[in-house]
């Protein structure tokens, strides 16, 4: 029995010395990235470990927006189990690296110039007093719209340039018995749309007023009751199966020719090209009308947790490697998402994605760059989820519009 006893413990210490070895080679990596585009664009970073000999264990966890992401990361930090690396948008970044719970990237941010190519808007979240404690991958934005050119084409629809344009061009779907905008009732793809639809009613210093600055004038003014009329106008135009779909589901519903329109962030041309689509082809993008000179952006970061003690070899590894001017192309590429470098060349992108460059670039020169209130980059998430909480009861026809804005400047004015 000794003999039985002390054979077992060695095989358990020779376990445990593997393990922590190959823990020592590889990245353990937490994200959201589960859609077909998304896992396509994924692979572009995985390959490029593979050839660097640092493995990955993958750590998916499905939900877009990251909010299932983001429960499983507290309970695995809780556990004092933290993953390697994990993506994070905005505040979140910030919270967690308040919290003391990541690396500091620093060193290989200065070895490879990281403030001199990385925008402003971008290292506001991936910088904390500072300290680089994330990498920045990509910026996404949420105010564009999907559209299926022969779907359009067929029934005489020009691309819509105006809300009153948009909301003809809905009706004659209608009027012809096509689901007019695909769309996923969950609250995050909600919320998405309520991005672009505000934007649209309140102009740009309306947005920062209300989801920046959080002015209780501006969340319960008239613009905003509009926006809520025009989420309702949205509201009455998805098809009766909306509510609990997936994004990527409502994605393909457009590239299938089920429906005209869908409004949300540029991850969903990763959808149209994993079927071979082909932008101004087979579909449209452009921005929500009433946007065309403002962006509202997300930007995916891989916060690099706190393995205990200095930045790990493979944490740096993954760090450069997303940092590179090769990567952050073919990476954007694939994504639907454009460069979180500012010199990258847009030479191997799409016409969306070098829309998509241009109107950053734009957007930032002129003060029409703000964050995404849907996807963390306007304000802390106590308010993101009060906001959610709002613009989802409206478009399940809990409030009126009347009803909404009292409501929403109530929920922010508790959650902040
Ligand atoms: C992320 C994107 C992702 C999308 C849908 C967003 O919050 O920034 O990278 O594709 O959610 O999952």
């Amino acid at each position: 029995m000794r003999k039985l006893l002390k054979t077992k413990s060695v095989i358990v210490a020779g376990l445990l010395c593997t393990s922590s070895l190959a823990q020592a080679e590889e990245v353990e990596v937490l994200h959201w990235w589960t859609s077909g585009g998304e896992a396509a664009a994924l692979n572009v970073l995985k390959d490029d470990l593979s050839g660097q000999g640092v493995g990955w264990t993958d750590m998916p966890v499905a939900g877009g927006g990251g909010e299932q992401a983001m429960t499983v990361l507290r309970a695995r930090v809780t556990a004092g189990n933290a993953p390697t690396a994990v993506q994070g948008l905005g505040f979140d970044i910030q919270d967690w690296a308040a919290q003391g719970a990541l690396a500091d990237l620093n060193d290989v941010a200065a070895k490879e110039g990281w403030d001199n190519v990385v925008p402003d808007a971008l290292k506001a979240f991936a910088k904390h007093d500072g300290k680089w404690v994330s990498a920045p991958v990509n910026v996404h934005s949420t105010n564009w719209v999907w559209a299926n050119k022969a779907v359009l084409d067929a029934n005489g629809i020009a691309q819509p340039a105006s809300w009153d344009e948009f909301v003809a061009a809905v009706e004659a779907l209608k009027a012809a018995g096509i689901t007019p905008i695909a769309h996923g009732g969950q609250a995050w793809q909600d919320a998405t749309i309520f991005d672009a639809v505000a934007m649209s009613t309140l102009g740009p210093d309306g947005y920062k007023a209300a989801f920046v600055d959080l002015d209780e004038g501006t969340l319960g003014g008239d613009a905003m009751k509009e926006a809520f009329d025009r989420m309702a106008f949205i509201r009455d135009n998805v098809d009766e199966n909306f509510s609990g779909r997936d994004w990527n589901l409502a994605t393909a519903m457009v590239i299938n020719g089920e429906a005209g329109f869908q409004m949300m962030g540029d991850w969903a041309k990763g959808e149209f090209l994993n079927a071979d689509k082909v932008p101004g082809e087979d579909f449209l993008c452009f921005r929500f009308p009433g946007t065309a000179d403002q962006v509202t952006f997300n930007a995916d970061q891989f916060m690099m947790f706190d393995q205990g003690g200095s930045v790990s070899a493979e944490q740096a590894a993954l760090a450069s490697a997303i940092l590179s001017p090769a990567f952050q192309s073919a990476f954007n590429v694939v994504k639907g998402s454009v460069p979180a470098r500012t010199d990258v060349s847009d030479a191997d992108f799409d016409a969306c994605g070098k829309q998509g460059m241009k109107d950053l670039a734009a957007a930032a020169a002129s003060g029409n760059l703000f964050g995404s209130m849907a996807h963390g980059h306007a304000a802390p998430a106590s308010v993101k989820n009060a906001v959610y909480d709002v613009v989802t009861a409206h478009f399940n026809g809990e409030y009126d519009s009347e009803t909404a804005v009292v409501e929403l400047v109530d929920a922010v004015s508790i959650a902040k």
